[in-house]
């Protein structure tokens, strides 16, 4: 409810120049150090999932906040888990794809196998700018064999248009921040 979402918002740390100067950065970890903030993210996201609970197999985390809740939240729905890692972390055979962010280039990767053919992802991440790398995830998973059902975030930046690039994928945001 709204007063959840109040709290939630107060948790929020705001980070002026970080990581580069211009950005306002959005950082979410008081939220998972604080009991109630915690409780209220991970009951939100799964409130507020973009599409139903029978229509995903898997929970993909994108490097590195998305694993801070991911695993908490497909077990809490019963799924598995997958990672989508940054480059160079993985044993082969991966699949990656380059991608630009609010803040430089990156390389994303997931292994090749984490995926069975048609298994359907959900995708989750803690916030999304660009959409960048939430497009580069899912690009991946197809590029695997799987299904991109939806797409979970904790915070949607506004005015970047990031749910823009990802396509007609269903989204949902727990929070919207200036
Ligand atoms: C941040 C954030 C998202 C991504 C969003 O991660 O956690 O994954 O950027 O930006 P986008 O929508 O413009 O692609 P970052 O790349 O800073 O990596 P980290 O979580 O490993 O610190
Ligand atoms: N916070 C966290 N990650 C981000 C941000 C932010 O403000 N912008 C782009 N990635």
């Amino acid at each position: 409810d709204q007063a959840d979402a109040r709290y939630l918002v107060s948790l929020i740390r705001s980070i002026p120049d970080f990581p580069k100067p211009g950005i306002l950065f959005r950082d979410f970890m008081p939220v998972l150090a604080d009991p109630r903030g915690l409780r209220i993210m991970i009951n939100g996201l799964e409130a507020a999932l973009p599409v139903p609970v029978d229509s995903f197999d898997l929970v993909a985390g994108l490097e590195a906040r998305g694993f801070l809740f991911g695993p908490a939240l497909a077990s809490r729905l019963g799924k598995g888990f997958i990672a989508v890692r940054k480059a160079g972390k993985l044993p082969p055979e991966t699949v990656g794809e380059e991608y630009s962010l609010e803040y430089g280039t990156q390389r994303i990767e997931i292994e090749r196998s984490a995926i069975r053919p048609g298994q359907r992802v959900l995708v989750v991440d803690d916030l999304i700018a660009t959409g960048g790398t939430a497009k580069a995830a899912a690009d991946l998973i197809v590029a695997c064999g799987g299904k991109v059902s939806g797409f979970s975030f904790v915070m949607e930046l506004n005015g970047l248009n990031g749910v823009a690039a990802l396509g007609d994928h269903p989204t949902s945001s727990l929070l919207t921040m200036p």
